[in-house]
């Protein structure tokens, strides 16, 4: 029985360093299955499909040719696209806004299942995602439900953008948030919802390092 555990939670809530840390500390795999949705929307954009053409992006799903590159760098995860390195391409705005409408369509969720559940080797796998306590990984060890307010969550975002040299507004960044939530939260496939059994933290006045260890600490005791 190889170990997961599973992070999944809204978008901002730390998921992504929380899991990374995690994955590091225990010397699992990560799974960053977001990034599999952005890869995906990066190839739908430059076949200059629809976000509603289901048929092709399911064919497009099956027949994907991306890699993901631990080896080269320690640091970060290379995501590989048809030989091009994507890794910074996937994370701008117009990918993120079609990741999450394709995100929504059944057949295209079930297409990229195979693709996560790969990544369930030895010694182990950290899953961070939206469903992957929910759908993906229903036999994980240990699940984990990651959120923080829209204030904060917003204010974290505000301070990565500034960190990147973006300037935003942050009252724009909370209702973006929100209405990003209410998308995931009353889509019909996949609803974000914290998983049955799952250990639930609210990151808003938490450090990372307490999120981790409360992760720990629930995974093994
Ligand atoms: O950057 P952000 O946290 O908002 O998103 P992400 O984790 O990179 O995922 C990109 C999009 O894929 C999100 O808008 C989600 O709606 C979708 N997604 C999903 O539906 N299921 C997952 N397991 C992971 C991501």
């Amino acid at each position: 029985q190889i170990p997961v555990i599973t992070i999944d939670g809204p978008s901002g809530a730390g998921k992504g360093t929380v899991s990374r840390i995690l994955a590091d500390k225990l010397g699992w795999h990560l799974l960053d299955s977001g990034a599999i949705y952005r890869v995906l929307a990066l190839a739908a954009l430059h076949h200059g499909f629809a976000a509603d053409d289901e048929a092709s992006l399911v064919a497009l799903a099956g027949a994907l040719d991306v890699k993901f590159d631990v080896e080269e760098d320690p640091d970060l995860t290379h995501i590989i696209l048809e030989g091009e390195d994507v890794t910074m391409t996937i994370r701008n705005e117009e990918v993120g806004n079609m990741a999450s409408k394709i995100a929504a369509l059944p057949r295209v969720r079930e297409a990229l299942l195979r693709r996560q559940r790969a990544f369930k080797e030895l010694p182990g796998l950290v899953a961070d995602g939206r469903d992957m306590g929910t759908v993906v990984f229903t036999d994980a060890a240990a699940k984990v439900f990651l959120t923080a307010s829209p204030e904060e969550r917003a204010q974290r975002r505000y301070q990565q953008l500034l960190d990147k040299g973006f300037t935003a507004k942050i009252d724009q960044l909370i209702t973006e948030i929100r209405e990003r939530d209410a998308r995931d939260t009353n889509r019909s496939v996949a609803p974000l919802r914290a998983a049955e059994g799952s250990l639930q933290i609210d990151s808003t006045d938490l450090s990372i390092d307490e999120v981790v260890d409360n992760i720990l600490e629930f995974a093994y005791s």
